[in-house]
């Protein structure tokens, strides 16, 4: 435990929080607002959400913006989503650097036009040396997808007598992943209400524990936040064991 970390500070060590931001188009739709008026609360609610996160000293915050199923939306919903993601680009990352936030983001980024891929490459790039939260946005991402890469990855390596099939472990697996070298998430919350993971992250979410909200995520503050993370640090993680052996501790 650290006290220099609030979310450390009592209960389950907390360093990595994920989060499908799910409900904008239902919360526009309740006030008769296009969807993408939904979207577009959505990033004022995680502005705050990530300032949150900044002030909590997380270490990882990993959301999901835009999955490799968002495609199949009505073509002029993409295009306001891949608009919206360009302004946020160009807009947040000034004030995330200042907060010492490394911006990362991971998916099939081949898919994104010239424009966003150059804003994603300079956002990253000014970031890179921030030691703060690792803010990680998941962005034609699926689960799926990245255990795909990253067996394509250790594949190619075997192909090339770089390593041998027989020493692929778990530990090879992990670190092909898109997400390799950072702390497993240890907390999955998913407002608006569906309780399923949407491909997600999967690989990593074999032991995390789940939080699920009906609150539209545009409606989503930093208190349920809290209350996620208290929730969190109420149940007891035992990995396999049983309860006694913990206690034994
Ligand atoms: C999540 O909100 C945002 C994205 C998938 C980009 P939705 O747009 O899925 O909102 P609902 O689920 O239709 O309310
Ligand atoms: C998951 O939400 C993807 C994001 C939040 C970016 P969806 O709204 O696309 O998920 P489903 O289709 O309801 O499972
Ligand atoms: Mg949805």
């Amino acid at each position: 435990m650290s006290a220099d970390n609030p979310t450390r500070a009592k209960g389950n060590a907390l360093k990595h929080v994920c989060i499908i931001m799910d409900g904008n188009g239902r919360w526009a739709k309740k006030r008769f607002m296009p969807r993408f008026a939904g979207h577009k609360a959505g990033l004022s609610a995680l502005r705050k959400i990530v300032a949150a996160c900044v002030e909590e000293k997380l270490e990882v915050l990993t959301v999901f913006a835009f999955s490799s199923e968002n495609w199949r939306r009505p073509e002029k919903e993409v295009g306001l989503l891949m608009e919206l993601f360009a302004t946020a680009l160009t807009r947040e990352v000034k004030k995330l650097n200042e907060n010492n936030v490394q911006l990362r983001v991971i998916g099939e980024l081949s898919a994104f036009s010239d424009k966003i891929r150059g804003l994603i490459d300079d956002a990253v790039a000014l970031t890179a040396d921030n030691d703060g939260l690792v803010f990680n946005i998941a962005a034609n991402y699926g689960g799926r997808w990245d255990m795909a890469q990253a067996t394509r990855q250790i594949a190619l390596k075997v192909q090339a007598g770089e390593m041998k099939a027989d020493e692929i472990d778990e530990t090879t697996i992990e670190a092909h992943l898109s997400m390799s070298g950072l702390a497993e998430p240890d907390l999955f919350i998913r407002t608006g209400g569906e309780q399923r993971i949407s491909n997600f992250v999967l690989w990593q979410l074999a032991y995390c524990e789940f939080f699920f909200t009906d609150t539209l995520w545009p409606d989503f503050n930093k208190k349920i936040f809290l209350d996620a993370i208290d929730s969190f640090h109420a149940r007891q993680r035992r990995f396999g064991r049983t309860g006694e052996q913990l206690k034994e501790e």
